[in-house]
């Protein structure tokens, strides 16, 4: 199996044999994913950014120890929520034009890292806007028409399930980085703002078909090694401001998601709320096997993301799995299970 296969289908398909699928329903034909880092599986290699991973340290443990673009050492949350929807164990980066329409017929990633729903956030390392994700979604669509015919893309398109995972950059990238939204707008403005385009983004999807859906909450993103760092006034420490803009962000979210659900035909969206489990990882890390929540496993620890890491690799920690982060802003494979933990829980008894 030559790499760019195994970058469309790292796995073989069998490994979901051992998974009970539920008789009660329809089951999930793809997993289809907008967002950032979180989830971008590599469209970031195939644009000209500097924000990419496509290098050592990151992929490390992944599959053969290929760097695919995923800011990990592994997998991300979305591949595992694949897998146990009875998938493929990996979901492909849909810029990646190695991968055939019949591969991204089962999950596709339109997500670029350092993106956020604003566009002027995807505008500070030249990234994939959210907007732009959406006119790549509607391509996907019609691609998927002409490979399979109207009535199976229907079917794909209806059945779905979407995953939406952003946010984090407009605050950390973008509002308390640069002046001009801060200028523009309060926090509480700012987070209104950016969830109006948010459900201007479900509803495009949902013209085009889409109707199980997951939008996952925003995490503590001021425990965020990076973050801890840049505490001007606590250095080392979670930056509470942060946090309480993402918990207020989540419970507005909350709010967008109850709101939707009555409005659009047919829609099932599901917000799902890691920020509770990440606290509680930071804030007793021995209790779920970790050693180190302060620090990612990738150079010092404390700034060091993207390029940074390749440079400073006799720093690399040995073993990931002890790490809740393994650059200074990104979560380690290990990390990334338990949050997709989360997620399957709040999403599989819904949709399958
Ligand atoms: C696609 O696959 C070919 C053949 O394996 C390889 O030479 C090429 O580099 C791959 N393209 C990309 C964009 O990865
Ligand atoms: C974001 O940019 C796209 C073009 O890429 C544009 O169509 C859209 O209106 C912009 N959204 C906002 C809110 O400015
Ligand atoms: C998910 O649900 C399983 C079974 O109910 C439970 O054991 C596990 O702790 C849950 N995980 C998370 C992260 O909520």
């Amino acid at each position: 199996m030559s790499k760019s296969v195994k970058r469309c289908l790292p796995w073989l398909i069998s490994l979901s044999l051992h998974l009970v699928v539920a008789a009660a329903g329809k089951k999930v034909p793809a997993i289809i994913v907008f967002g950032d880092s979180s989830v971008d599986t590599g469209n970031n290699n195939f644009i000209p950014t500097i924000a990419r991973s496509n290098f050592l340290p990151y992929g490390r443990d992944y599959d053969d120890g290929l760097p695919t673009g995923r800011f990990s050492n592994g997998r991300l949350a979305t591949d595992f929520i694949s897998e146990a929807f009875g998938l493929p164990p990996s979901i492909p980066a849909y810029l990646d034009t190695n991968c055939t329409i019949d591969q991204l017929a089962t999950g596709v990633s339109f997500a670029s890292a350092a993106t956020g729903i604003d566009n002027a956030t995807a505008g500070v390392l030249s990234v994939i806007t959210l907007s732009e994700q959406l006119a790549y979604f509607k391509e996907y669509t019609d691609r998927l028409k002409i490979a399979k015919g109207d009535a199976a893309a229907a079917e794909i398109i209806g059945e779905a399930l979407y995953i939406w995972s952003i946010g984090t950059n407009d605050f950390i990238e973008n509002y308390y980085n640069l002046p001009s939204r801060r200028m523009e707008y309060t926090v509480s403005e700012y987070q209104s703002y950016l969830l109006g385009l948010a459900e201007a983004a479900i509803r495009r999807v949902h013209a085009l078909g889409g109707r199980k859906m997951d939008f996952t909450g925003i995490t503590p993103m001021g425990c965020l090694p990076a973050e801890r760092i840049g505490n001007r006034g606590d250095p080392g420490e979670c930056n509470q401001e942060y946090n309480a803009v993402a918990r207020s962000f989540n419970a507005k979210l909350r709010d967008l998601v109850a709101k939707l659900n009555k409005e659009l035909p047919g829609l099932q969206l599901v917000f799902a709320d890691t920020y509770d489990l990440l606290a509680a990882v930071v804030d007793k890390p021995s209790e779920y096997g970790f050693d180190n929540a302060v620090q990612g496993c990738c150079g010092t620890g404390l700034f060091e993301a993207g390029y940074f890491c390749s440079l400073s690799t006799s720093l690399l920690c040995r073993n990931a799995n002890k790490y809740v982060f393994f650059d200074a802003i990104h979560p380690t494979e290990k990390m990334y299970k338990l949050l997709a933990d989360t997620v399957i829980n709040s999403t599989l008894h819904v949709f399958m």
